[in-house]
């Protein structure tokens, strides 16, 4: 079987003071036939948008917006969703003494709050867009109010552009990771595994219910055990914590 080719991410790259969305403008790019690798970054967002048709928002100059154009999109990408955090967990932890987890399918967690958010936006088999929001140095009390989970930042000095180079270098690497790879370290920074969880939206007749997280199937997939014993897998929708995470002092 031919290798897979090696992946760089950061070049070329198209930086914007202000834009609606990273998102936005590197669909555009990818569906233009850009070379995969290529990154859009902005200093602020004034649409930026989150999963589930949220809005993601930061304050200029302080998180690292960034979206990254990955093309062709292959079957050995299955598992980009997870593969992704991955990448962001091992960025950080290269930048700054902190640990972090994910938390299914692809929020990074550090010491229990929100440091990132990931959107990846596809159009299979042509590319796939990353989106990256990861907190930088926002100050606790520059986070909204009225956020679903508590947030933290990076901190300890880093700033975007060193956060933007080490998140480039960790995708590249990450983005072919073998499917053992991604499942064995998904393992290892599962921030649900043996919570009370609750999800909505994952389709079907399973669309809500409780349950306790039981780790990721081979595809991806959220292993959930109900009180009556059935296992689930869910494969989209919602899934927070029953009992809430730790609020922010
Ligand atoms: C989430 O947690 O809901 C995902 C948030 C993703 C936000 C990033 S910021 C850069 C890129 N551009 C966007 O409009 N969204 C992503």
């Amino acid at each position: 079987m031919a290798a897979t080719p090696s992946q760089g991410f950061g070049a070329p790259r198209r930086h914007f003071r202000i834009v609606d969305s990273t998102n936005e403008r590197a669909r555009e790019l990818a569906a233009a036939g850009v070379p995969s690798g290529m990154v859009v970054t902005a200093s602020e967002q004034s649409a930026g948008r989150g999963r589930r048709g949220r809005q993601w928002t930061a304050p200029p100059g302080k998180a690292l917006l960034c979206s990254a154009i990955l093309s062709p999109l292959r079957v050995e990408h299955a598992l980009l969703p997870l593969a992704a955090p991955l990448a962001v967990c091992e960025a950080v932890e290269s930048l700054a003494p902190l640990a972090c987890q994910v938390k299914w399918p692809n929020d990074v967690w550090s010491d229990e709050r929100k440091l990132s958010g990931i959107l990846i936006e596809a159009q299979p088999p042509s590319w796939a867009v990353i989106g990256i929001g990861l907190n930088v140095s926002i100050e606790p009390g520059e986070f909204p109010p009225d956020l679903r989970h508590p947030a933290t930042s990076v901190g300890h000095g880093v700033g975007t552009e060193e956060a933007l180079s080490a998140v480039c270098a960790s995708l590249g690497d990450w983005v072919n990771a073998s499917r053992d790879r991604v499942l064995t370290e998904f393992e290892a920074r599962d921030a649900l595994r043996g919570r009370a969880v609750r999800w909505t939206g994952a389709g079907g007749d399973e669309g809500a219910g409780v349950g306790v997280a039981d780790g990721i199937d081979d595809r991806g997939n959220l292993v959930v055990l109900r009180k009556e014993g059935e296992r689930l897998s869910l494969g989209s929708g919602e899934v927070t914590l029953s009992v809430p995470a730790k609020q922010v002092e």
